[in-house]
């Protein structure tokens, strides 16, 4: 019985963990475990002896089984002290900073220019960076020796070799996309369109590519008054002032007569980019009456419709209403400056509730 006694308490007191703790419970007091068939033996015993046997048997076996709980609940304390020292998570340290990104003001003030045109009746339209020679230039009655077309000012797309026809274009404009919307929608017709655009020219204030918004408003009735107060009524609510100061200079484009170029006032005072002050003009736009011949390649009937176009500089009125003196920049990817001019992603411009706020 004592040796029965130490052979266990010592296999307890060595058992690592509970798989092998289990063993020892089975070899002890399992159904074909020691203690259990030592149990049996006390029926053939003569009953004087089995009585003092019994209790003995009895007690061996309550005092390995307390051993062997109690070792099992040690292993299950210590486990879990293991895995509370490997798994453990600082809950004091600081949050990290989220890196959160920003709208490019390119974007912003696209959103904001079709909220505006949007409240005064126009819809979006749009058409190819890749835009034909067509598109681009004849419709738009600019004739081949136009310089437009000259190889300083507009990218060409490469041809296959041995193709005539005249090569594609990266548009040079968004006007192409006044004879896409006309064929598409015919007359009367009020749209904008925003998009890139294309031309060979690098300083200040000119990047090899920038962004248009065309506006085109066909109507049977539509005159030059109207253009002036949409773009008046436009730059208003754009810059968020009562006053602008607009100029209106006569200008010519071959698919608009009469023509206007437009110019904001503005004061590049300290390299500070200004508007409504100062003794500067920034261009901002070009426009007219729709020429004859740019309906009639639209579809529409010059005898019966008329209207105004304009194409307007996305990001020079961009650089105005935030102040920001360099266009080069906008392209340069550079996160320090996208930091700092970029648009919180969860203002959406609108008329009502504020442009830029
Ligand atoms: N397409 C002209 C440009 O790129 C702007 C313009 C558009 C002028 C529509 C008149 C009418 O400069």
């Amino acid at each position: 019985m004592d040796a029965l006694r130490q052979k266990y308490l010592e296999m307890v007191g060595a058992a690592r963990d509970e798989g092998v703790l289990e063993d020892v419970r089975l070899a002890a007091l399992g159904k074909k475990g020691e203690i259990s068939l030592k149990m049996r033996e006390l029926g053939q015993m003569a009953p004087e002896v089995r009585q003092a046997a019994g209790a003995a048997l009895n007690a061996l076996k309550d005092e390995i089984d307390t051993a062997l709980r109690a070792k099992k609940a040690a292993l299950g304390d210590a486990a879990l002290d293991e895995r509370l020292k490997s798994e453990w998570l600082d809950v004091t340290l600081p949050g990290r900073p989220r890196r959160q990104g920003t709208i490019h003001p390119v974007s912003q003030v696209t959103e904001e220019v079709t909220a505006i045109f949007a409240d005064m009746g126009f819809a979006v339209a749009e058409g190819p960076q890749i835009e034909s020679d067509w598109y681009n230039f004849d419709a738009l009655n600019i004739a081949p020796e136009h310089p437009a077309r000259q190889e300083h000012d507009t990218f060409f797309m490469a041809r296959a070799e041995g193709d005539t026809r005249p090569p594609h274009v990266l548009r040079t404009h968004t006007s192409p996309v006044q004879i896409r919307a006309m064929q598409a929608q015919g007359a009367p017709i009020r749209v904008i369109a925003p998009g890139r655009v294309y031309r060979m020219d690098m300083d200040q204030t000119h990047t090899p590519m920038f962004h248009q918004v065309e506006g085109l408003a066909i109507d049977r009735d539509i005159s030059m008054a109207n253009l002036k107060w949409v773009l008046e009524e436009f730059c208003r609510s754009f810059f968020e002032v009562d006053t602008v100061e607009l100029r209106f200079r006569a200008s010519h484009f071959p698919f608009t007569e009469p023509s206007a170029e437009v110019d904001i006032r503005c004061s590049w005072e300290g390299g500070q980019l200004k508007i409504g002050e100062g003794d500067s003009w920034l261009e901002i736009l070009g426009s007219g009456m729709v020429h004859p011949k740019v309906l009639a390649a639209g579809g529409i009937d010059p005898a019966e419709w008329q209207g105004f176009a304009f194409g307007m500089g996305i990001d020079r009125i961009a650089m105005l209403k935030y102040g920001i003196p360099d266009l080069r920049a906008f392209f340069e990817s550079d996160l320090r400056w996208l930091r700092h001019y970029g648009f919180s992603a969860l203002d959406m411009p609108t008329v009502a509730g504020g442009l830029s706020r």
